[in-house]
């Protein structure tokens, strides 16, 4: 009787301590979950879903609108709710009348400085950076509404749905519904196995102490047994115990790792980066407004590696003369009479690792300023418009043809490539994707 009495109280105890540890272990996999869901959706383009079929509008509309999203809005917004450049998109149909939302998009700026509620509170949450506006017409731009909406809609929608017609991979979005689910449920599951937990536990320390009561009252009980019986539940045990502690480090060491990986991954891409400069230095207003060539201030562009920053004797050029009492032009004044540069905050920065040279790309290839950086004769504050990735530089040598007419160099290579591929003379058909031209 005893024997069975003092058994049940260790079992008490020992219940208790994998009642701990199973709280532990479930705490450090849901933390792990939940993450592994949020990368997920992270990771789905939006376009992924092309030609779904959900909403009730015709899909090619959706269809066109995808395009004209990734084009165009893209690099700035995404359809869901993650904040890229500009607020995601998701819901704001609803929130927002269309006739508003086709005035903001064709010229965001007209909207503001008309005074429009809307437009002035979204502009100011975030810092004032001009969207670029859109010459679209009204039915491109309903197009990219439906799309925004379809969108949501499968987000929103059951995984089945998202199974969509030819040419879609609705793949990747079935699996970050189905971790939404899973994880969902497995939050109620959680939670009644924890209540449950707790009530065992409560129940059994109840049944253990009343035991405790009657079998201290019993004289007849053996002193090994009586010992047993007083044991008090040692916390400090626990602590102590290896086998807790290697498992409570492993699950601190995995959920850590998770996290830095997932930070390490978004090193040194920095898209959308625009730092407070010295000097609330405009573009818009010198190469928008008053329309300065770009050559005027990075003078090297054309010529060289870098494109340079201009020194402050190019801005007294001007400024000698123009606005002389603004405060922010002082702080030109200053620098010239300490003899320091003004420290202008960089923005696009390439690991030393790759080598990139803007004469080659602008004088040689003839690609435009904006291409890379965007619409900067919009900007009032210089923002990182491309993620300046290898995927990006290689992505655009794939797909830009060579410019080699009138070039003699090119004759045989050309004639050669034709030959051979049926595809453009692309700058990687020239050994432009070759890792030696970028990596030294
Ligand atoms: C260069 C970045 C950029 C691009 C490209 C861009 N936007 Fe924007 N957008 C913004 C920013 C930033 C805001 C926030 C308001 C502001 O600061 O002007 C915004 C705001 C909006 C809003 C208002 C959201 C709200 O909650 O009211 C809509 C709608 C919108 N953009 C749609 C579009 C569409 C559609 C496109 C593509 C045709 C597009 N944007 C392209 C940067 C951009
Ligand atoms: C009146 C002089 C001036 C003109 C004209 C001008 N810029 Fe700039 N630019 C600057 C200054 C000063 C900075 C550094 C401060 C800043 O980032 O705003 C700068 C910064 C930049 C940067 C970011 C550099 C970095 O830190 O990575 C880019 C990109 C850029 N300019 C492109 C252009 C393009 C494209 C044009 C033409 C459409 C242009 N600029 C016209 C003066 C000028
Ligand atoms: C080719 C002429 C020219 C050059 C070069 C130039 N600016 Fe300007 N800047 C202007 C003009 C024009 C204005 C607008 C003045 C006005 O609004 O009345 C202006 C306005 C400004 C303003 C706004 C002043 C205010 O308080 O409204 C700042 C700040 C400024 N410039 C900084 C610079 C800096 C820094 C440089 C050098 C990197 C520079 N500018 C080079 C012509 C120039
Ligand atoms: C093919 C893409 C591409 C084009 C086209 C391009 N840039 Fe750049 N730009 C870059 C990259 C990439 C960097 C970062 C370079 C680095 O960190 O070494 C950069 C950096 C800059 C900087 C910072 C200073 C520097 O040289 O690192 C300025 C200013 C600039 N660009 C201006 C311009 C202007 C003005 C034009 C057009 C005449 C232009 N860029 C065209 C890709 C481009
Ligand atoms: C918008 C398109 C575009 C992007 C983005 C771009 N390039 Fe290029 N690149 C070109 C073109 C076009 C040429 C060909 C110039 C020519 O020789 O006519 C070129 C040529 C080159 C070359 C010389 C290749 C050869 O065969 O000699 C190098 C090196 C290079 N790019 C590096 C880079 C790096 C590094 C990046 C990213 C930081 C980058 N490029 C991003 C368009 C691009
Ligand atoms: C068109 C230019 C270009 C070519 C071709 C190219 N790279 Fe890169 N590479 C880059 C740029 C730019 C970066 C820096 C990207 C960043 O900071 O995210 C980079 C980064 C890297 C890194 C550093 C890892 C990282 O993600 O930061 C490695 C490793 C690398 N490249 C290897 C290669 C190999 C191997 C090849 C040939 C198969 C190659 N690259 C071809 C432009 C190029």
């Amino acid at each position: 009787m005893m024997a069975t009495i003092s058994c049940i109280l260790k079992t008490t105890h020992k219940i208790f301590l994998a009642f701990l540890l199973t709280l532990a272990v479930t705490f450090g996999t849901q933390a792990q979950d939940s993450e592994q869901a949020e990368i997920a959706t992270k990771g789905v383009e939006p376009g992924s879903t092309e030609g779904a079929e959900t909403g009730s509008a015709d899909p090619a509309i959706i269809d066109a609108g995808a395009a004209l999203f990734k084009n165009n809005c893209a690099v700035c917004h995404s359809a869901g709710s993650d904040v890229i450049v500009g607020p995601g998109l998701k819901g704001v149909t609803k929130a927002r009348s269309e006739s508003w939302l086709i005035s903001w998009i064709k010229n965001s700026q007209a909207l503001i400085q008309s005074g429009d509620e809307h437009a002035v509170a979204i502009y100011n949450e975030y810092n004032k950076q001009a969207m670029p506006s859109f010459a679209f017409s009204d039915d491109e731009i309903k197009s990219i509404l439906a799309y925004v909406d379809a969108q949501a809609n499968v987000a929103a929608a059951t995984p089945t749905t998202v199974a969509g017609p030819e040419g879609a991979t609705p793949g990747e979005n079935v699996g970050t519904d189905a971790i939404g689910a899973v994880g969902g449920y497995l939050d109620i599951i959680l939670v009644v196995l924890i209540v449950v937990l707790i009530v065992l536990v409560v129940t059994l320390l109840l049944i253990s102490s009343l035991l405790k009561n009657y079998l201290n009252k019993n004289r007849e009980l053996a002193e090994d047994d009586r010992e047993i019986v007083n044991q008090r539940f040692d916390f400090s045990k626990i602590y102590k115990s290896k086998a807790v502690r290697t498992l409570v480090l492993l699950i601190f060491v995995v959920v850590l790792l998770d996290l830095s990986l997932d930070k390490v991954m978004g090193i040194g891409i920095q898209q959308g980066y625009a730092p407070k400069q010295p000097i609330a230095f405009s573009h818009k207003l010198h190469a928008g407004e008053h329309q300065i060539d770009c050559n005027y201030c990075h003078s090297t562009v054309y010529e060289s590696k870098s494109a340079s920053i201009p020194s402050a004797n190019i801005c007294m050029n001007c400024h000698s003369q123009i606005k002389k009492e603004s405060p922010e032009i002082q702080k030109i004044y200053k620098a010239i009479e300490r003899n320091k540069p003004i420290e202008w905050v960089r923005i696009h920065n390439l690991p030393d690792l790759s080598y990139f040279n803007h004469s080659q790309h602008t004088q040689v290839g003839g690609v435009e300023c904006q291409t890379c950086h965007g619409p900067i004769e919009e900007m009032d504050v210089v923002y990182q418009y491309s993620p300046l990735t290898m995927g990006w530089c290689i992505d655009c040598h794939r797909e830009t043809p060579l410019n080699t007419q009138g070039n003699a160099y090119y004759d045989n290579l050309v004639k050669l490539h034709e030959s051979s591929s049926k595809g453009a003379f692309t700058v990687a058909s020239n050994g432009g994707t070759e890792c030696s031209k970028c990596h030294y």
